[in-house]
């Protein structure tokens, strides 16, 4: 395994792979602090592809000015260690002047998707996220890259940028991983204590219960978001900060629910920590997509 901090090196490895040995590349964007979320897009990749590239970068332009930039766990040594025992061939750890030159000042808006749920909360966010998935996948140029529903707008928010600029990647998504107790497993739950880890399963459980709801017909969408939005403040650490049942490809708001893939979107505090989950219904069963080479 080679670590990589050149934007120029990784190009050049990447084209050399591709050239001369034809091989297929798989890139798993990260911000490193890895948990066993990013390690099953790992294990994917390492599954469908010959290469395998986990970029670790702690993205400055997609965190606003009171987010956690400057405190955001970062052990790129741990985190190599565990790259290694999955047999990842390359780390790209770039400094962020090496992605964001002094004078940089092209940015990628992916128009409307980005502006419902997190993009309402966190201006500037998916301006942020689009933009350094774009350099990472100009530089790396995989055949495919890896992201997780746990973010579930930011995999629309990428896969719709993939399409409209005609990028040759295809984004694959890969579903939630979960603690026991339903939690998404997150870089952020280090912020949670004990007992707020223990609180923060209220919000796998309030999903669930919509889930449930809808599978009984329910289909309205203000009395699933009703459920979600008690069932996690009857648990008096946690506090709602949305819950929105979205069409799940437009992320446009239904009022009346039907038969289509839908996202229930979730975004809350427990104490000081904010927190993100979702799931979704009626989704597509697609086969996972065939290697290529
Ligand atoms: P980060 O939060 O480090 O997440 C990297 C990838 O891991 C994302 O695709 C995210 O959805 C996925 N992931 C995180 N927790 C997961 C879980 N519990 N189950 C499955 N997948 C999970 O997301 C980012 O970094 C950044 O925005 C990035 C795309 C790297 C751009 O900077």
């Amino acid at each position: 395994m080679e670590i990589i901090n050149r934007r120029q090196r990784m190009g050049s490895v990447a084209r050399k792979i591709r050239r001369d040995q034809d091989r297929t590349i798989g890139l798993v964007p990260t911000m490193g602090a890895l948990h066993e979320g990013h390690l099953s897009l790992v294990r994917e990749a390492r599954r469908m592809c010959d290469v395998v590239v986990v970029s670790v970068f702690v993205n400055p332009t997609q965190f606003g000015p009171s987010e956690d930039y400057e405190h955001y766990p970062r052990d790129l040594t741990k985190d190599t260690a565990l790259l290694t025992d999955y047999n990842v061939d390359y780390i790209f750890a770039p400094a962020a002047e090496e992605i964001y030159p002094k004078d940089f000042c092209t940015y990628v808006n992916v128009g409307g998707l980005s502006k419902p749920l997190e993009g309402a909360t966190r201006p500037g966010h998916f301006r942020g996220v689009a933009t350094v998935v774009a350099i990472l996948l100009n530089t790396v140029r995989p055949d495919f890259a890896f992201f997780g529903q746990k973010d579930a707008q930011q995999a629309v928010v990428i896969k719709r940028m993939v399409r409209d600029l005609a990028f040759e990647t295809e984004i694959v998504v890969l579903p939630t991983v979960r603690e026991d107790s339903g939690l998404a497993i997150s870089s952020r739950n280090l912020y949670l204590n004990a007992e707020e880890q223990e609180s923060a399963a209220v919000i796998h459980r309030g999903l669930k219960q919509a889930k449930e709801l809808y599978k009984k017909g329910e289909r309205h969408a203000a009395k699933i978001e009703e459920i979600v939005r008690t069932t996690i403040e009857s648990e008096p650490r946690a506090r709602v900060d949305y819950v929105s049942v979205v069409d799940a490809e437009s992320l446009e708001r239904l009022e009346k629910l039907d038969e289509r893939p839908l996202l229930i979107a979730v975004a809350a505090y427990v104490g000081k920590t904010r927190l993100i989950d979702n799931v979704l219904l009626n989704k597509v069963k697609k086969d996972a997509p065939a290697s290529k080479g």
